[in-house]
């Protein structure tokens, strides 16, 4: 190996203390194998940062997260730090880390695994073989629009935001989305509200232009976000990759991942700008929060927060081995029925987050075994 590459866990709140540690022993393979040679740290964000330090994101834990190769983030928030005031929410954590590393394109797929078709609560024939990317905007819009704010008013207390998109933001995203298009199956689909909001017409301009100027052998379609997540209900398979703007890409990414059946297995990846050290910065994590109607009961299902492990491998550093070896992994252990109970079917007993995890490393040892 050329290079020791950095990288940062933070596991977050909530089933983060479960999954990450479940992904340890995955990484713990890998390392002890001699097929990587990563230099691992931990650190805290969201609740358990505050809970130690007061606050939600510590300038320790940046600088950690801005010398890294690549951060894998499990989750966080839950019930126990909602009556903070909003500025020491967990949430700011990881909205504060997403800004300060200018993460701005985040692409969250939801994909139907075969041996979970039935998990879905659409039917088989509507989901299988699913492959949809959502690349979500992540530092702009309403999300950290200025003015926001409460203030008093003669009708009593008023909150306020603003969404707002400069041409910049949109192209930059939009640029992310295009060159995924061209590896994929060259569709792609803006999302907007174009018919209601001023930022929306120069998301919609702006992505129409770029279209045309750098773009024009991908096919391009415009969509409402109202009539996009209907579309994503009745057929969803009509997408390949959708490109929208921070809020809406909150809500749709949930409804697509939720299609799937298999919230528990999607990784994301959110990326920043390549800075001028040729470090890209970078934050994986599954799709799903942190389930504090689970937490604590090692229950979760710790393969999303693997499979981002094996996405960090691949993307960040061209593994392309080890992650193919890991999905196999993961592939043949939910062939052979394991399965944690959000993911269970008739007849199953599900199993733990550890039993999960132990499978696929058993899996991985198995098929190293094989190929040697
Ligand atoms: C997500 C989450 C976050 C978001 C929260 C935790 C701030 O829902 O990553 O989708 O709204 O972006
Ligand atoms: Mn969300």
């Amino acid at each position: 190996m050329s290079t020791t590459k950095k990288i940062f866990l933070l596991p977050g709140d909530g089933i983060g203390h479960e999954v990450m540690p479940a992904m340890r022993k995955v990484i713990d393979w890998f390392q002890s194998s001699g097929r990587t040679n990563f230099e691992i740290s931990e650190g805290l964000i969201g609740g358990s940062s505050y809970d130690a330090y007061g606050i939600p994101l510590t300038d320790r834990t940046l600088e950690q997260a801005k010398v890294s190769d690549a951060i894998l983030l499990a989750c966080i928030g839950g019930p126990k730090w909602d009556s903070l005031p909003f500025s020491l929410r967990p949430e700011r954590g990881i909205l504060g880390i997403r800004k300060e590393m200018g993460l701005f394109a985040n692409l969250r797929p939801a994909v139907v695994f075969d041996a979970l078709v039935n998990a879905s609560s659409l039917k088989p024939e509507i989901i299988k073989g699913l492959d949809v990317m959502i690349v979500r905007e992540l530092i702009g819009g309403l999300y950290f629009g200025e003015p926001r704010g409460i203030e008093n008013s003669l009708d009593g207390r008023r909150g306020f935001n603003t969404m707002t998109y400069t041409e910049f933001e949109v192209e930059r995203v939009a640029r992310v989305a295009f060159e995924l298009a061209r590896k994929r199956r060259k569709r792609i689909c803006s999302v907007d509200k174009a018919n209601v909001l001023e930022s929306s017409i120069v998301w919609r301009e702006t992505i129409t232009a770029l279209h045309m100027t750098e773009y024009s052998d991908v096919e391009l379609s415009h969509m409402y976000v109202d009539a996009c997540a209907m579309h994503l209900t009745s057929a969803p398979q009509d997408f390949d990759v959708i490109v929208t703007e921070n809020m809406f890409g909150d809500i749709l990414s949930d409804l697509a991942s939720t299609l799937t059946g298999s919230i528990g297995m999607l990784p994301s990846a959110s990326y920043g700008e390549t800075g001028s050290s040729g470090r890209r910065p970078v934050i994986y994590e599954p799709v799903h929060g942190s389930a504090p109607d689970i937490a604590g009961k090692g229950i979760a299902n710790p393969l999303a927060m693997i499979l981002s492990f094996s996405m960090m491998m691949r993307y960040s550093f061209a593994m392309n081995e080890n992650a193919n070896l890991v999905e196999r992994a993961v592939q043949n252990v939910l062939k052979a029925g394991v399965r944690t109970c959000d993911i269970i079917e008739k007849d199953q007993t599900p199993v733990t987050t550890n039993v999960m995890a132990d499978s696929v490393v058993k899996e991985l040892q198995h098929l190293a075994q094989i190929s040697d």
